[in-house]
């Protein structure tokens, strides 16, 4: 078959559209994958941890005190990191870890296809940073070489699945056997459950006159261990559920919102000027209920967004100032307002964005009165 002329024109056209198009492509994402890279080096973030590094989460002072009186900074949306626009974070979790950071937050999603619990922004179309099986395996192989430090994990349930999911795959991943289970660290062991069953262990058969005390006590979750007592009993991962945790099938995967309560998210006016309680929901809620609420510890969401053409992304350009402690829309401005409405207590938890502009180790030293 003979091509006429303007038809051989028309395919060499497209045949080089295609071509500079796969081009562009690569060369866009190579240089995304170098900047990415080359930023830890080029900002001096620690790539490992330094060895002599002693006491609790690098502190000696942090090992007398219980989980809930030390106050951490967070990594708002852990698994997404890099130079683009959406990404929250400049250095992935490994860096992260080895920065300082000891508490990570992370959203997840199923995948639409292989129905995958993954590391997803809204949606696994829009932003997938990979499987949650694979960041956890990342976790528990950092916390196998650093055995004096503990971590938290707080997941988001974005698509409401059951527990047992994300049982299956903190199952498969081997992180298990660091994780934070209250009842056998923070309160004492239940009573035998053989004294009502076996009539061995009955003195007498006269039959008591009170009904026999409740055969097991369940923990009280509002009350910690401290970080040494966690880090000898090797349980130094607790881990956290916005939605759906079941402490009773799933007993290591804690209630987010039955420990803490949370400040607004997605904020986009720079002064944070509110620190009032966004979730759980206080709507219908009386005096006495929101009181009970205020006994939790809390989570300060202190990163901001920024319209980019329409779209809500994170506030790259202004992370120094937001990250601060002083200054307008620095933390301690945001945790003063949080302090003075709630009652003094301070935050147990403040997480970020690009944590490693504008002086994290600051932040945290002022809010656990330590030098930093
Ligand atoms: C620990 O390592 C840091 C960083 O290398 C160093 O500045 C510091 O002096 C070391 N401390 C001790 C006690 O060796
Ligand atoms: C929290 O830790 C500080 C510093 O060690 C201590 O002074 C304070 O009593 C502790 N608070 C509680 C409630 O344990």
């Amino acid at each position: 078959m003979r091509l006429g002329k303007t038809e051989i024109r028309l395919r060499v056209l497209l045949n080089y559209s295609l071509l500079s198009g796969l081009c562009i492509y690569l060369i866009i994402t190579t240089s995304l994958n170098l900047a990415t890279t080359l930023y830890p080096i080029i900002h001096h973030i620690p790539t490992q941890l330094a060895d002599n590094t002693t006491g609790c989460n690098g502190h000696p002072e942090y090992c007398s005190r219980t989980y809930d009186n030390i106050s951490q900074i967070g990594t708002h949306d852990s698994a997404f990191y890099g130079i683009m626009p959406s990404n929250d974070q400049n250095v992935d979790v490994t860096m992260q870890l080895n920065a300082g950071i000891r508490f990570l937050q992370a959203q997840t999603h199923r995948t639409a296809i292989t129905k995958q619990l993954s590391m997803c922004h809204t949606s696994c179309a829009e932003d997938d940073a990979g499987p949650l099986e694979g960041y956890l395996i990342t976790v528990k192989q950092w916390l196998d070489k650093h055995p004096n430090e503990v971590l938290t994990l707080l997941l988001t349930n974005g698509d409401y699945l059951d527990v047992g999911a994300f049982d299956e795959v903190f199952i498969r991943s081997g992180i298990l056997k660091y994780a934070y289970i209250p009842s056998s660290t923070a309160s004492p062991p239940p009573p035998s459950r053989r004294r009502r069953d076996d009539p061995a262990s009955l003195p007498s058969p006269t039959p008591p006159t009170t009904p026999p005390p409740p055969t097991t006590t369940p923990p009280d979750p509002s009350v910690w261990p401290t970080l040494q007592q966690m880090i000898t009993s090797s349980q130094r991962l607790v881990i956290f559920l916005d939605y759906g945790a079941s402490p009773t099938s799933v007993p290591y995967i804690l209630d987010e919102f039955t420990h803490f309560w949370e400040t607004a998210f997605d904020v986009t006016t720079p002064f944070f000027p509110s620190c009032a309680i966004d979730r759980p929901s206080t709507i219908s809620s009386t005096a006495a209920e929101i009181a009970a609420i205020e006994q939790r510890m809390y989570i300060v969401n202190h990163y901001l967004d920024t319209e980019v053409l329409g779209v809500a992304v994170p506030d790259r350009r202004d992370a120094g100032r937001t990250n601060a402690w002083d200054g307008e829309g620095g933390v301690g401005g945001h945790v003063g307002r949080c302090e003075m409405l709630h009652g003094g207590k301070k935050p147990r938890v403040v997480l970020v964005d690009y944590f490693d502009v504008g002086g994290w180790r600051e932040v945290e030293g002022r809010l656990n009165g330590i030098q930093w």
